[in-house]
């Protein structure tokens, strides 16, 4: 595993019930809690790792999660990834390209579901533009996630092309 860059806390609840003494009333009570996520670049991400948080955040969807050699391709070329882990369990990734000076192409932003809207994904990207400052962080947005990297600051970008075959090629 890579060097600790960062820990950030958010909060959870802990629901608690209580009898309200005066008119022996049942109150429920949320109590916030303290999450502790760690991030980190890691180089070493096992196979089986990085496809469970794929499965688990729905990107597995539309990744080679049944071709194991794939994904084994993708952390073995992938050169800034940054995990988010709770308790050691890895609840979140960001899988990079870079040359870490001019373009950082993001790949994969995957937050297991029971992780979600609690400021992971942004944790994440924003770990991942610090890891490269001067490169243009670049990605293509999954359908689900297309109004959440506006609503987060990135810039949609109309002169994006991308070529799938080669036979493409006029
Ligand atoms: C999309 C995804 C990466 C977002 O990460 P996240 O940790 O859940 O989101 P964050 O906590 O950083 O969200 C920040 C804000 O965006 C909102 N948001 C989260 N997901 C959103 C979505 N899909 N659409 C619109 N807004 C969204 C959050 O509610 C939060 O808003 P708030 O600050 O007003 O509370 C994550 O939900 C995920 O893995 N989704 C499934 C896989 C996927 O689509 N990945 C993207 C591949 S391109």
């Amino acid at each position: 595993m890579g060097g600790v860059l960062h820990v950030y806390k958010k909060l959870e609840f802990k629901i608690t019930k209580e009898i309200e003494p005066r008119f022996g009333k049942l109150l429920v009570f949320k109590k916030r809690l303290k999450l502790m996520i760690k991030y980190q670049i890691e180089k070493e991400l096992s196979i089986g790792e990085f496809t469970e948080v794929l499965i688990n955040s729905t990107l597995g969807e539309r990744r080679p999660v049944s071709e194991p050699d794939r994904i084994a391709k993708m952390l073995e070329h992938g050169n800034l990834i940054i995990t988010a882990r709770h308790n050691e369990k890895l609840v979140g990734v960001a899988r990079s390209l870079t040359d870490f000076l001019y373009c950082t192409y993001l790949s994969d932003l995957a937050i297991d579901e029971k992780y979600q809207k609690q400021g992971i994904g942004k944790e994440l990207i924003r770990q991942t533009k610090l890891a490269s400052p001067k490169a243009k962080l670049i990605l293509l947005s999954a359908p689900k996630a297309v109004h959440y990297y506006p609503k987060i600051g990135l810039k949609q970008w109309e002169q994006c092309y991308v070529l799938d075959h080669v036979e493409d090629l006029k």
